[in-house]
Formats: structure tokens, sequence, C-alpha cells
């Protein structure tokens, strides 16, 4: 059989390359192109890319129409995985899918679930969501959960600082149950998901385990042996870093950051929205009923690579959220 030709917008970033490795990982199934844009065609992670046998193919979402449609008329599947504040790109994207007839949208969600109207982040989403209702273009839209890789405090002995990215745990009485996901399982389940016609024009919860911040913690201090300080969050403190943010947020990234942050711990600390019950009441499919026989990554086993010190970090080449995750936390303790 002919393999499924996938392009993929973002594909040197975060979730990006772990939606690469997934498709590589299907072999022969998939040909992989990186849809580029002209600034960053010759990054080292693109030749990363190209000696692995995938297509860098220059790709301008702010130039005209045409070029784009062109670039995308051999493609099945088109994905996007581009920067929380880069959405509004994608409308030209989806235009140009469904001119190229694009048989499948893959627009860039891979956030927490949570009904419309509740985050900023997942609101400039939704507004691509409905651009491609109206222009009646397949899709898929994948929700993945909260990343296993900033799920997790840092310890005491400062032993996982070289990892942790130090974004609070510990939300309300830490007892509401999140999906998590590790970002390596991402692109495993994309490779399922993109080629199954159950998952045609729908929303799609694909997670490894749901758990509480309180039963993080523990395992993290079970596995480790350290004691780790209690540090909740309150409702009220997380309301009120959303109310000063929002005035503020246009002209000042920290700002529209904590904004982001403080919502996103709102919905899945205290209000409960990124379970698969909620997602199931949104209408989503879940993984565990698709693909049951799915091997993920436990958290238990991703703790201890991080204990081992063989735990990836993220963003580790990106300073500006490196520093804006430093402005969030001296925020949330009180210091900034
Ligand atoms: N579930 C979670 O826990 C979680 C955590 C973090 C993020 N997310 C979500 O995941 C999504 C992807 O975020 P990420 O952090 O994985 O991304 P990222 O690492 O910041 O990478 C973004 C990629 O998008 C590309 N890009 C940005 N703007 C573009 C444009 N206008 N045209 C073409 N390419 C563009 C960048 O390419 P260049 O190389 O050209 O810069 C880069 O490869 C986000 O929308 C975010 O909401 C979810």
């Amino acid at each position: 059989m002919a393999p499924t030709r996938v392009a993929l917008v973002g594909a040197a970033g975060q979730t990006g390359s772990s939606i690469v490795e997934g498709l590589l990982e299907a072999g022969d199934q998939f040909s992989i192109v990186a849809l580029t844009r002209p600034s960053s065609i010759t990054k080292p992670a693109n030749g990363n890319l190209k000696d692995r046998g995938v297509e860098i193919r220059s790709f301008d979402l702010s130039g005209p129409e045409e070029p784009l449609v062109e670039a995308l008329r051999d493609i099945d599947v088109l994905i996007c995985a581009i920067a929380a504040t880069d959405q509004e790109a994608q409308i030209p994207l989806a235009t140009a899918a469904k001119k190229a007839q694009v048989k499948r949208f893959v627009p860039c969600a891979f956030i927490t679930v949570a009904p419309p109207g509740r985050m900023m982040l997942r609101d400039w989403k939704e507004d691509i969501y409905n651009h491609i209702k109206r222009i009646h273009l397949p899709y898929t839209i994948i929700d993945v959960g909260w990343w296993y890789q900033i799920s997790y405090p840092r310890l005491p002995s400062g032993k996982i600082d070289y990892v942790a990215m130090n974004v609070p745990t510990l939300i309300g009485d830490g007892n509401v149950p999140s999906a998590l996901t590790d970002l390596r399982d991402i692109g495993r389940y994309v490779a399922k998901i993109v080629v199954d016609e159950r998952t045609l024009n729908k929303y799609f919860l694909a997670y490894d385990e749901l758990l509480t911040p309180n039963q993080v913690v523990e395992e993290l201090e079970r596995l480790s042996g350290d004691t780790i300080p209690r540090e909740y969050l309150s409702e009220q403190t997380l309301r009120e870093k959303i109310e000063t943010a929002s005035k503020l947020y246009e002209t000042d990234l920290s700002q529209a950051f904590l904004k982001a942050s403080a919502e996103y711990m709102l919905s899945w600390g205290i209000n409960g929205d990124n379970t698969p019950d909620n997602a199931k009441y949104l209408g989503y499919l879940t993984c565990k009923e698709l693909y049951p026989d799915f091997q993920s990554i436990s958290y238990t086993s991703y703790l201890q690579e991080v204990l081992d010190g063989e735990a990836k970090p993220v963003y580790e080449d990106n300073e500006e959220i490196r520093s804006l995750t430093i402005s969030l936390r001296e925020s949330m303790d009180g210091k900034a």
C-alpha cells in the first residue's frame, strides 16, 4: 500500500518532534514532509530531520495563498503543532488545505480538555476549529492532557533541578484527577489516530494516566525517598492572578503567560475539566476505548528516568519559555 503522505507544521518543536518520532516509528506507513518557514530552513533541527528521511519544504504562512496550496497538493494528512501564541497562522493554513483537497487536517490542539470559554489559549484554538467547520474541511482535534514533563515539583535536594520545569503542581486541595501524557507518547498516538476512519471529524483525547497532584507528589516521594513540602495554590490566588493579568496581558508577555498558566491550573486543578469522563461528556473519543492495547509510558517509569538523571528537559534551547516559567513561579510564590 502507498504510504500516507503527512505534512507537519512545527516539526522541530516539542510536540512536532514527538509527532515526527511517532510517524517514523510506524515505518513505511508514512512519508513525512516538514513545512518550514523560510527563516528556519537552515536550523540544525531541520538538518537532523532531513537526515532521517523527512522532506523539508519551504512554507510561508504569512505569504500569498497559491504557493501554500501548491505545497499541499500531494498531502493526505496535514498536522499543525505551532506555538500557543501563533494559532492565528492556521487560518490561511486551513483555507489552503481545503483548496488543495487535503483529506484530513489536524489543527494545533494538543492541550488539556476544557469547554470553550474557560481558557484564553483554548479559545484561540476554538477560533480555528470554527473556521475549519465553516469551510467544511475534514478534521481531527487531538487533545493530550498535561505533559508528564511539566507535571511534578522539584525536590528539596535539588537532584532533579536539571529537568524539572518548576511550575506549580499542587492546585486546590490536590485531589482533583487530571489526564497526563508523556510527551513522547503523543506522536505514537497521532500515528494511529490520523489513519483511523473512526476519528474523522471527531475530537479525541489521547492520554496515558489519570492522576491527582497529591498522587504525583506521593509517587515522587516514594521513588526518591525525599519529603516534599506541600505548597497548595488556592483557587482564590489563581483567580486574583487571572484578574490582574487580564488587564495587562495584551502588552506584557509575562502577564499573558501568567494568565494562560493560571487559567490552565484553574481548569484542570479546580474545575476538573481535564478528565476522560468530561472529555466523553464533551463528545470526545478516547484512546483507552479505541486503542486498549497501546503500550504507554507509565508515570512511575518516567519519574524513575527523572531520578536516574536520564530524562530530557523540555524547551532546552528556548530561553523565552524558560525565563517566563521562572517569572511565573516567582509570581505564584508572591515574589513578583
Ligand atoms: N498539553 C500540554 O501540556 C502542552 C504543553 C505545552 C504546549 N502545548 C501545546 O502544544 C502546542 C505546540 O506547542 P509546543 O510547545 O510543542 O511548540 P514549540 O516547541 O514552541 O514549537 C513550535 C513550532 O512551531 C513553529 N512555528 C511557530 N510559528 C510558526 C509559523 N507562523 N509558521 C510556521 N511554523 C511556525 C516553530 O518553528 P520554527 O523552528 O520556525 O520556530 C516550531 O517548530 C501549542 O499550541 C500548545 O498549546 C501543550
